[in-house]
């Protein structure tokens, strides 16, 4: 077989992804070995899942591919710095040696990382480009052999959005806009100016803006921001402080808005909200645009969509319901994570014509992005025996079956199964599962499980032949990325109260995962694509009536999602969880022992 490797790194979540003769065999973000969140280091532990996957060492790889162009990304560096003037240079002199150290030489550091795997020897690390891995992340897998692809991000080298169309195995760039001009960056702007961390916080900005009006849409549209009838767009940079250094905006942005910005974790008021939904409205007009432009220039009535902003799935669902495209299709791993496998599927396609191959019965080919580590049931049964714990073993029947029971009567359940997701997405594989009727189960996640803000919202699973009833959406979400309303028939209330004290009003018969505006970010689950999940849901709703499920990433706030039997056990045990479930073992909290630790794992998780 003909092996290829794919690695991004020292950015923000490092990733390895390995496919071989048309298909994806594994991929991972190094954060969830290492316990890291968005963890930058070279992906050690997950190039050795990639390379354990296939049973192979470094020897067997035909080709290692790097993500982006260290060079490239270094002169964009250096002139952003340039052009800022004085001002910056403080920042110049902290961030520069680290650059020449690390980056700007990362293949050479990665040939080196790689030796010291001691897994054999990697053929010579070659470079890619950053929009390019994004976009064959988003073309290949995709169930089309012809189609637009759209990738918006904050930067990579230079661009930070790119049009491209994929026909077969061919993927040619056909428009392109240049840093510092970047949506990504518009977006990550009022993250930080509301109060939340770059590269991090973004979504909690989108599950806020449905609280808000958008007020201040004009002045974004008329001070920060020109949006043009072709889809090209220009930010005006005089308002914004990211050329200048490590702050996205200062004295100007803040004098537009007439306060500073807001400081982390302090309380949160409607300005935040408005502010919020005022970006939305501005980044929907935004994306709806550029995919109109894709449109026309490619001819094609189908859509990729991959970037960081292609993880915002309100302006996904935007798009989806303007009929510009017929189908579209994005990458679950659609941030700089996901360029880990874009780079080693170009690889194959440069080096041996083959681009991704469909599995049988499946919709495309990401094998529902269930590419990490998985645990067999032996080695989850020694974990349980060498820890004590007490635990029922049951056939997959009697396990959903009972599983189904536990959260008809509002238990909380850490579902633990099969092989980890690639992707922020938690879609059933390691999920915290709840009963979406219940009254309280939005504040009790928030507050007793993931001991994160209130205001956050919750996402629906549902059974797909089911999602009509529900949901009013145009095609299957397999992945979590498509924000849908709720249909008429299971609202309970005539019009959205978007005020944040309405945080606790039902809108609809399933209140916990219904939104202020009567929104949802729905993953439709097949049979096909997650069985024993599809099983749960199937007895769930044979229970109760409702095939829907709260579905949220099993982990606390801050931390990354669990990876092995071991984080899951321990984020049960620290947390309000009532239910464990790993594999065929069903773990009940009221018969374990109390959990002993030497440190406080609050004080060791950082708050994100
Ligand atoms: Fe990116």
């Amino acid at each position: 077989m003909s092996y290829h490797l794919g690695i991004s790194a020292y950015y923000h979540d490092s990733a390895a992804a390995l496919v071989a003769d048309g298909y994806i065999i594994a991929a991972a973000q190094e954060e969830r070995f290492t316990r890291k969140r968005h963890d930058p280091s070279f992906p050690a532990e997950a190039v050795k899942h990639c390379l354990d996957s296939a049973g192979i060492s470094l020897d067997d790889l035909a080709t290692v591919s790097y993500y982006e162009d260290p060079p490239k990304k270094f002169t964009r560096t250096l002139s952003s710095f340039a052009s800022a003037g004085p001002s910056a240079i403080g920042t110049f002199g902290r961030i520069i040696p680290g650059w020449l150290r690390e980056k700007r030489g990362a293949t050479k550091t990665i040939d080196t990382e790689l030796m010291n795997l001691g897994r054999g020897n990697a053929p010579q690390t070659r470079t890619g480009l950053h929009h390019r891995s994004h976009a064959a992340s988003a073309f290949y897998p995709s169930p089309f052999d012809d189609a637009a692809v759209l990738c918006v991000d904050g930067v990579g080298e230079w661009h930070t959005t790119s049009i491209w169309h994929g026909q077969d195995t061919s993927l040619d760039l056909v428009n392109s806009i240049s840093y510092p001009h970047s949506l990504g960056l518009l977006y990550s702007a009022f993250t930080y100016y509301c109060g939340f961390k770059v590269d991090s916080g973004e979504y909690k900005l989108m599950g806020l803006a449905p609280y808000g009006e958008p007020k201040y849409a004009n002045i974004i549209r008329d001070n920060l921001i020109a949006l043009r009838d072709d889809g090209s767009f220009s930010l005006n940079l005089e308002k914004f402080a990211f050329l200048q250094g490590e702050r996205m905006t200062g004295d100007a942005f803040a004098e537009l808005f007439g306060r500073p910005a807001r400081q982390s974790e302090s309380e949160l008021t409607q300005m935040e909200c408005d502010l919020a939904a005022s970006v939305q409205v501005v980044t929907d007009e935004a994306v709806l645009g550029l995919a109109r432009a894709a449109k026309k220039m490619t001819g094609s009535k189908n859509l990729c969509l991959a970037g960081g902003v292609a993880l915002n799935c309100v302006s996904n669902g935007h798009i989806a319901r303007s009929g510009v495209f017929s189908n579209i299709w994005i990458q679950p791993a659609a941030g700089d994570a996901g360029c880990a496998l874009g780079a080693a599927l170009l690889a194959m396609v440069e080096q041996d014509g083959q681009r991704s191959i469909i599995p049988k019965g499946q919709h495309d080919a990401m094998f529902g992005s269930y590419l990490g580590s998985s645990f067999e049931d032996w080695e989850i049964g020694n974990f349980l025996d060498s820890e004590g714990i007490r635990y029922e073993r049951l056939t997959e029947d009697k396990l959903v079956e009972k599983v189904a029971e536990k959260l008809s009567e509002s238990s909380i359940v850490g579902w633990f199964q099969g092989p980890m997701e690639f992707g922020p997405r938690s879609l059933g594989g390691r999920s915290i599962l709840g009963d979406p009727r219940s009254q309280d189960m939005q504040k009790t996640m928030n507050l007793k499980i993931k001991f994160r803000e209130s205001f956050r919202p919750f996402a629906p699973s549902v059974l797909e032949e089911d999602a009509h009833e529900y949901f009013d959406l145009t095609e299957t979400s397999p992945y979590m990325l498509v924000v849908a309303p709720v249909t008429k028939d299971i609202r309970v209330a005539d019009a959205p109260s978007r005020a944040l004290g309405a945080i606790n009003e039902s809108r609809s018969t399933l209140p916990a995962i219904t939104h202020v505006d009567f929104s949802a970010r729905v993953q439709t689950v097949s049979d096909e694509n997650n069985p024993r999940y599809y099983a749960l849901l199937k007895a769930f709703k044979a229970k109760t009536g409702c095939p829907v499920l709260v579905n949220t990433s099993f982990n606390v706030r801050g931390e990354p999602i669990v990876r092995s039997p071991r984080d899951a056990y321990l984020c049960f045990m620290r947390t309000g969880l009532d239910v464990l479930v790993l594999g065929d073992f069903l773990v009940l909290k009221e018969n374990q022992p109390e959990l002993h630790e030497d440190t406080d794992w609050r004080t060791e998780i950082p708050l994100d």
